[in-house]
């Protein structure tokens, strides 16, 4: 991997490093105007500081979040990770405010948001958890359409956006709009729940190990979109799991908790896996932190073998001889849409006549937006050792081997990031003043605000509002250059 191939691969990650500092628009009115329109002046992440928070349950003695203080930089995904009771789910839903903080304040883009109306910054706050937490007796369009209908949208505007949600989470919107959450599988009740997050355009989405209930392969699958979206809408995405692995995966940023919600470790996950703070990160981690580095890089980051091309219906002793003459010993056989449904060896042509056209189900098969560690799972499984690539729209895009993600191992050792992080400490200290702006008014406009309470775990989002400064960040700090590099 060449050291542009290496900036590539952050690109994923840090694709909306730096848009901290650009907003899509230029007022509050005109930021409410524009978002939830057909594509256009979508709204962008904005930055959350938790300052000093502590979270008492019903008067406990021992808190379950500890004066936790923590930097979450704007239009980043920031993964929280830790033991079971660590207190990560409470210090997600002081976020939204779906519990109250003991002490504390929160901010959100540079407003105190700390004692505003609750219902009223959950529009500003997407929520997501386990199995999309869906509304069972509505269907997927009125699961979708829910906030953008609190607020007061017409009907129109609202089945446009749901159409254009279903597109965003790859789901055939005329085959399942008026379908049932029961109708569908856990990774489609997922993917619904994400689309009802976005539904209003906020700024920020919280999960809640979104990706906990479903098989692996599913998993995989819907990480590979949430990167996919985040890299068109740059959302501010704070995101709890149990799974190690999806952190690194999906993080810009990883934050290690113990009990009491106490930062163990607060980093770009490069700088986790190659430097843990101690024992107990090591033991997160796991075994094999050179191979989870694979997490960090993509298939369509590596230099991929072009292989040979046959196509269903072809003369098999043809393919043959096109074969032998170009030093492969196989063929990915196409579809007339490009897209690869067989993949033979010699051995297995020159028992056929003519070139089959059934989609072989045991295909080894990866996306270029797959991490090379899933690529490498897939290979694994496949006796070949091998694995045909798919693109865009599923065309075929070469094949990867072994080989190359072995040589990626080496390429990633030698990648030194940069060394800004974000604050995270449990001292209630901010080392650096957090630097805010005056914000024009903050989003007191909406009329329909607070009108209906939410269900505690219902995704409630919304209102549009935007912030001059929304990284809130450290002053004097050189976070990110223009690149979005973090080195
Ligand atoms: N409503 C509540 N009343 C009293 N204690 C609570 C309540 N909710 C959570 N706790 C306690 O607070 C601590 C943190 O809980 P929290 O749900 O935040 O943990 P978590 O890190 O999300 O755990 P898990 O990984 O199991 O989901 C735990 O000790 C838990 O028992
Ligand atoms: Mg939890």
């Amino acid at each position: 991997m060449s050291e542009n191939t290496r900036n590539n691969t952050t690109s994923s990650h840090a694709a909306s490093q730096g848009v901290g500092t650009e907003q899509t628009t230029s007022s509050a009115d005109e930021s409410r105007n524009d978002a939830n329109r057909g594509g256009e002046a979508r709204q962008k992440g904005a930055s959350i500081l938790i300052e000093n928070v502590t979270k008492r349950y019903g008067g406990g003695k021992k808190p379950a979040v500890d004066q936790l203080t923590l930097e979450i930089p704007a239009g980043q995904i920031i993964m929280f990770v830790g033991p079971s009771g660590c207190g990560k789910t409470t210090t997600l839903k002081m976020i939204n405010r779906l519990i109250e903080p003991t002490e504390g304040r929160l901010i959100l883009g540079d407003e105190d948001v700390t004692k505003i109306n609750g219902d009223k910054l959950r529009r500003k706050i997407g929520y997501v958890i386990q199995a999309g937490g869906l509304l069972p007796h509505m269907t997927v369009a009125s699961n979708i359409g829910l906030v953008p209908k609190m607020l007061g949208w017409d009907k129109k505007r609202i089945a446009e956006r749901v159409d254009e949600l279903l597109d965003l989470v790859s789901l055939d919107a005329d085959t399942y709009r008026n379908r049932y959450p029961r109708e569908l599988s856990g990774g489609q009740q997922q993917r619904v729940g994400v689309a009802r997050a976005l539904a209003a355009d906020p700024p920020v989405l919280l999960m809640d190990e979104p990706f906990g209930a479903v098989d692996p392969i599913t998993r995989q699958r819907l990480q590979d979109e949430l990167i996919n979206i985040q890299s068109e809408l740059h959302k501010t995405i704070v995101c709890v799991t149990h799974d190690f692995d999806e952190a690194v995966k999906l993080g810009d940023w990883i934050a290690v908790f113990d009990e009491g919600a106490r930062i163990v470790q607060y980093d770009t996950p490069e700088r986790i896996l190659a430097n843990p703070a101690n024992e107990f990160v090591e033991n997160f981690i796991g075994s094999g932190a050179g191979l989870k580095q694979l997490g960090l890089a993509r298939v369509g980051d590596v230099d991929l073998i072009s292989g040979v091309l046959g196509h269903p219906g072809q003369s098999a002793r043809e393919l043959v001889g096109h074969i032998d003459k170009t030093g492969y010993n196989s063929a990915v056989i196409v579809d007339d849409r490009e897209r690869p449904i067989q993949w033979l060896s010699k051995e297995q042509l020159s028992r056929m006549t003519t070139v089959p056209s059934h989609l072989d189900k045991e295909l080894p098969l990866v996306g270029t937006r797959s991490t090379l560690n899933d690529a490498l799972d897939t290979m694994l499984v496949a006796s070949t050792g091998e694995a045909v690539v798919e693109g865009a729209r599923g065309r075929y895009r070469g094949i990867i081997t072994v080989e190359t993600v072995m040589n990626a191992i080496t390429e990633l050792r030698r990648y030194t990031p940069g060394d800004y992080t974000p604050v995270g400490n449990n001292t209630g200290e901010i080392p650096v003043t957090v630097q805010r702006t005056n914000s024009e008014a903050s989003g007191d406009a909406e009329g329909t605000a607070g009108a209906e309470s939410q269900d505690a775990d219902a995704s409630v989002a919304g209102d549009t509002t935007s912030s001059a400064d929304p990284t809130g960040r450290a002053a004097g700090r050189e976070p990110w250059n223009e690149s979005g590099d973090r080195s």
